[in-house]
């Protein structure tokens, strides 16, 4: 059963993690932080600390880390449940007793009212009159009322109070509206609703029981999409956008579309392509991978064609093929996402691609050789790094020895001296421990159950080894999970998720983004949030060097105009290259004049950045 996740932030809020582990190890206080010897490896000068501020602890000899959860699993050699009582016993907090229930709600009562919300949702979008923008928003994304239909999508209403009132109405309590995760609790005891004038995703599970929504935006207000939180019967990471609807196509092409979208999912059902599925806004998961080979053992991967989308797809290919699946890649052209290329182009040209997918390694290669230069040899070298670990992946010899011969047919390399790099890399980056020889990989995301969630004994060794570049977008990301006051600097300065394309700053972004509305403000919580275990190791091992204890506020500053500012003049490229196009058609259409207006605007914005980066 599920321990709650109030009884974990009421354990973590009672127990110090320096007192617990000072029972093992003997700790001396330098500056921020505690030194020790490492209970975990020999040792003869301390290299053990614990930051207690971050609820954190990290070895730099041995690169185990993690919160107090993980030490207590790792020291009394116990599966993270009975980690868990044993620090609920110390706090002096009860854990709720298991029973036919789940986080204290039933089963039947959430589906039930899951089914109602969105009924009502459903009418409100078709037929209410204040819906009229959200229909129309629908009709200009070319969506028909089929798929609305298929869908149930929904308009939840401007006024917060109305789905409690609605809701009070129909004799539900508010200790159980309080667990569902459609409101959000505000400190007078009243209810208001976390979805308001948003168009409402319901999520379902693979049984097609409702659990969960994702709400989007009518316009470009932030964040543009706000998904339900976890509840006792919606985790994310363990379920798909339109699993439900999906899966007898699935089964019947033998193979899956994954893309990134909700919106694509349902442009795809409508364009006749069912065996369509999106992740629920964070990167794919173990779990996800899972439940998807139950009914294929192929997948195609449709993701957006801007950076991000690239980006995504390299991770998305390495956590299907861990589990063997065979992955086809599809690219987009210009930056697109399916949906708006089925809009803009026609279903027929986008069938085309889906007809034509590429294999994946071969795009690997494509897109390593891409980024260095493979003339030279240490050229060579780093395309051969960047893509060890997506050789790795794959659990069949087989196909992880016709990749090498791949790659060395690409660099004009040796055979056999490829070889020899390839088991020294694995042998290098092989986990010590009881797993050792699993193999298994640094920075493979979700390595560790979410929190949480019963999970057995593992010893875990922390993302020390990965490849060591983070790109300015983390390094900011980093700093402001270090210092989680500073994340309004990046709300405030209009930083979306659009504007990053490095993947671990967007979980790490939408990590910051759940946990600042939810107001919990502590390190640890926003590990339990961080969904990619990699991410969240690399985190623990940032806050613990101490990198970022300094004020950081002006580097975050910078790092949040540097970000604005790619994202203007990326802007603006594509209005100059829209503005080319549309002069062609006439030298003074309304569009050219349009498009000019926009232009200066973005010009000048541009140029106030500029100014208040030289310090003016
Ligand atoms: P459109 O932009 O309307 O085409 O929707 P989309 O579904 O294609 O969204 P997009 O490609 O921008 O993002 C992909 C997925 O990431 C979405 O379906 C959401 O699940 C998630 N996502 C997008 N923006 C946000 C955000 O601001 N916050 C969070 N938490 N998730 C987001
Ligand atoms: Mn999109």
């Amino acid at each position: 059963m599920r321990i709650p996740e109030s009884t974990l932030s009421e354990i973590r809020s009672r127990i110090d993690i320096a007192e617990v582990i000072a029972e093992h190890v003997t700790l001396q206080r330098r500056g921020g932080r505690y030194w020790g010897l490492c209970p975990f490896h020999q040792e003869k000068s301390a290299s053990f600390t614990v930051t207690p501020d971050k609820g954190v602890y990290y070895c730099f000899g041995c690169h185990k880390g993690g919160t107090v959860f993980d030490f207590v699993m790792e020291i009394e050699k116990v599966p993270w449940r009975d980690a868990v009582e044993i620090l609920a016993k110390k706090a002096g907090i009860e854990i709720p007793q298991e029973d036919e229930e789940q986080g204290g709600i039933k089963r039947g009562t959430f589906f039930e009212l899951y089914r109602r919300v969105a009924g009502s949702f459903h009418w409100l979008l078709t037929e209410g009159a204040a819906a009229e923008s959200a229909r129309r928003y629908l009709a200009g994304r070319g969506l028909q009322k089929e798929a609305i239909e298929a869908f149930q999508l929904g308009y939840a209403p401007f006024d917060r109070d109305w789905l409690f009132q609605f809701l009070a109405q129909k004799s539900y309590s508010q200790e159980f509206l309080s667990k569902t995760g459609l409101f959000i609790e505000s400190t007078g005891g009243s209810s208001s609703a976390l979805f308001a004038n948003r168009i409402m995703f319901p999520i379902s599970n693979a049984r097609g029981e409702i659990i969960a929504f994702g709400g989007r935006a009518l316009g470009d207000s932030q964040p543009k999409y706000l998904n339900s939180p976890e509840t006792a019967f919606f985790r994310k990471r363990e379920n798909l956008f339109g699993i439900d609807k999906a899966a007898p196509a699935i089964r019947g092409e033998g193979f899956f579309v994954l893309v990134e979208g909700y919106m694509d999912v349902l442009a795809l059902h409508q364009a006749g392509i069912a065996n369509c599925i999106a992740p629920l806004g964070t990167a794919l998961t173990e779990q996800q991978v899972r439940l998807l080979k139950r009914y294929a053992g192929k997948a195609v991967v449709l993701f957006d064609g801007d950076d991000a989308g690239q980006n995504a797809t390299s991770r998305a290919i390495e956590m299907l093929e861990k589990e063997d699946l065979i992955v086809q890649v599809v690219e987009l052209p210009g930056g697109q996402d399916p949906a708006d290329f089925i809009q803009k182009e026609e279903v027929g040209a986008l069938k085309d691609f889906l007809a034509r997918p590429g294999e994946s390694f071969p795009y690997l290669m494509r897109k390593a050789v891409a980024a260095h230069d493979r003339s030279s040899t240490e050229g060579k070298e780093g395309i051969r790094d960047q893509l060890f670990p997506f050789i790795a992946a794959p659990a069949s010899q087989m196909r992880r020895d016709r990749y090498l011969t791949l790659l060395a047919d690409e660099l004009d390399a040796d055979q056999g001296a490829l070889r020899q790099d390839f088991s020294a890399w694995s042998s290098r980056r092989r986990v010590p421990g009881p797993r050792a020889g699993q193999g298994t990989s640094w920075g493979s995301p979700a390595e560790r159950g979410a929190p949480g969630e019963g999970r057995a004994y593992e010893t875990r060794t922390l993302a020390h080894g990965e490849s060591g570049a983070v790109s300015s977008d983390l390094f900011l990301m980093l700093a402001v999970a270090a210092n989680r006051d500073l994340f309004p600097l990046v709300r405030n300065g209009g930083v979306t998720l659009a504007d990053i394309d490095d993947e671990k700053a967007r979980a790490l972004f939408v990590a910051l983004e759940e946990s600042f509305r939810a107001e919990d403000t502590g390190f640890e919580a926003l590990c339990a949030r961080i969904d990619d275990a990699a991410v969240r190791d690399l985190a623990i091992r940032k806050v613990s060097s101490g990198e970022f204890d300094m004020n950081q506020e002006r580097l975050v500053a910078d790092g949040v105009r540097k970000i604005r500012q790619r994202a203007l003049v990326k802007r603006i490229d594509a209005v100059a290259v829209e503005m080319r196009k549309a002069e062609r058609e006439s030298r003074d259409s309304p569009r050219v004049r349009e498009l000019l207006v926009e232009k200066m605007h973005l010009d000048s914005e541009l140029e106030k950045l500029k100014t208040r980066a030289a310090g003016v």
